[in-house]
């Protein structure tokens, strides 16, 4: 393989996405790929700081601030982690990426999605997933699965990650080449089986 592959894991907190990420990680190596595990916020460096931020901060933090903080977390991610890892020919597996901010700062937060969109352009800067998975559940559950202890996002609330779901659901309906849904609600290796068949349908492409 020249050019690498860009694979993206989205869905609400408590979706079950990052787990499946480890299991496709798992069966790529196996078969001899060379397969980066990154993810937004939060990739290894300055990225881990942008994260503690994003997370961990107990002051106010303003709608747009959050924003742009996650973008400015992706423009680095992009330059730094991605782009060299795509160009070198690996498989690049990330956690969140670009339509985490449409779900939750557009749809979530209800910053204008087409802004969110723009500025998301601007932070990748030429560079789009070959396949994003959406890991679609409903909102009781993927809460229930968070448990007690949450962090600033995952304390937004039921009106806040119904809203989010709704905004997944809709960037599939817009972009059903790119954007895949799987029913996150079914068994860790049924979902699996479900993830490989729309990465065998990648490679065939
Ligand atoms: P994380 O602990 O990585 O959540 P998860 O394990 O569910 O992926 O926290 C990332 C949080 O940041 C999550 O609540 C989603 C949110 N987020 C945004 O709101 N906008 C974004 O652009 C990104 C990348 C994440």
């Amino acid at each position: 393989m020249k050019r690498g592959l860009f694979i993206t894991f989205e869905g609400a907190d408590g979706c079950g996405k990052s787990t499946q990420l480890n299991m496709l990680a798992e069966y790529l190596t196996k078969k001899g790929f060379e397969v980066v595990v990154t993810r937004e916020p939060g990739a290894k460096g300055l990225g881990e700081k942008i994260r503690e931020i994003l997370l961990n901060y107990e002051g106010d933090v303003s709608d747009r601030c959050e924003s742009f903080l996650f973008l400015a977390d992706r423009a680095q991610h992009i330059d730094m982690i991605v782009n060299p890892a795509v160009e070198a020919g690996k498989i690049v597996l990330c956690d969140r990426h670009t339509d985490s901010s449409v779900a939750y700062q557009g749809y979530g937060r209800q910053l204008p999605v087409e802004r969110i969109k723009r500025l998301n352009e601007i932070a990748v800067n030429g560079r789009h997933p070959d396949l994003t998975l959406i890991f679609d559940i409903d909102v009781e559950t993927s809460m229930r699965r968070v448990g007690q202890e949450k962090d600033r996002m995952e304390s937004a609330g039921t009106e806040f990650f119904n809203r989010v779901r709704e905004g997944y659901l809709e960037i599939a309906k817009q972009e059903p080449k790119r954007v895949k849904v799987l029913d996150a609600s079914k068994s860790i290796d049924e979902i699996h089986a479900d993830v490989i068949k729309l990465f065998e349908e990648l490679l065939k492409k």
